[in-house]
């Protein structure tokens, strides 16, 4: 299934079926918490486009989904904590329930930058849902509200998380070789 990639696959961390597992768990838990609210997810591009994907199917209430895209300035395994909008939401999200989603919150710098540009838009709520969830690499106090998997202080590529751009087709989550 991913025999292209065993030259950068170093350790299977979390198979589909794993993954699929805490998508499920987070998708019930989302369906009870927002039931009756004009719920508004946001996926962060490009790496949340597989999470969100996936999600959405197993949230059993009338969303909407819109995407945001955010450049942080840095090399590609290090945020550097500047962050800036290169694509913004086309739905306006005044009044309405907002769910942003993550493959992984990092640092918490992308987490902190988006929660306060947007609060100034006056949604009802703002909350973040991460695939994955490294706290101890985080460098301010930001929380994420739904969590799927809280994993160590590392580098992990697959299932939307990319390694130089490439890899995020790779249906699992797995630290590279070397
Ligand atoms: P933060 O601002 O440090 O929380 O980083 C958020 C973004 O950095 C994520 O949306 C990812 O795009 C990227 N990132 C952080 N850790 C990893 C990783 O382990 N693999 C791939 N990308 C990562
Ligand atoms: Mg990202």
């Amino acid at each position: 299934m991913s025999d292209w990639a065993d030259d950068v696959v170093g350790k299977v961390l979390y198979d589909e079926k794993r993954i699929q597992e805490a998508v499920e768990e987070l998708g019930r838990k989302i369906t009870e918490d927002y039931a009756g609210k004009e719920l508004l997810i946001v996926g962060v591009l490009r790496g949340a486009v597989i999470f969100v994907a996936d999600l959405i199917r197993k949230i059993e209430l009338p969303l909407e989904v819109d995407f945001i895209s955010v450049s942080s300035y840095g090399t590609s395994t290090k945020s550097s904590g500047v962050v800036k909008i290169v694509k913004d939401l086309v739905v306006p999200i005044e009044g309405k329930h907002v769910l942003f989603c993550e493959d992984v919150v990092d640092t918490g710098l992308t987490w902190a930058y988006l929660r306060e540009v947007m609060e100034a838009r006056k949604p009802a709520s703002i909350k973040m849902c991460s695939l994955l969830d490294k706290p101890a690499a985080r460098k301010n106090d930001v929380k994420v509200d739904y969590v799927g998997i809280s994993l160590e202080d590392q580098f992990v590529v697959g299932y939307g998380l990319d390694w130089k751009e490439k890899y995020r087709n790779l249906p699992f989550v797995m630290v590279p070789k070397g």
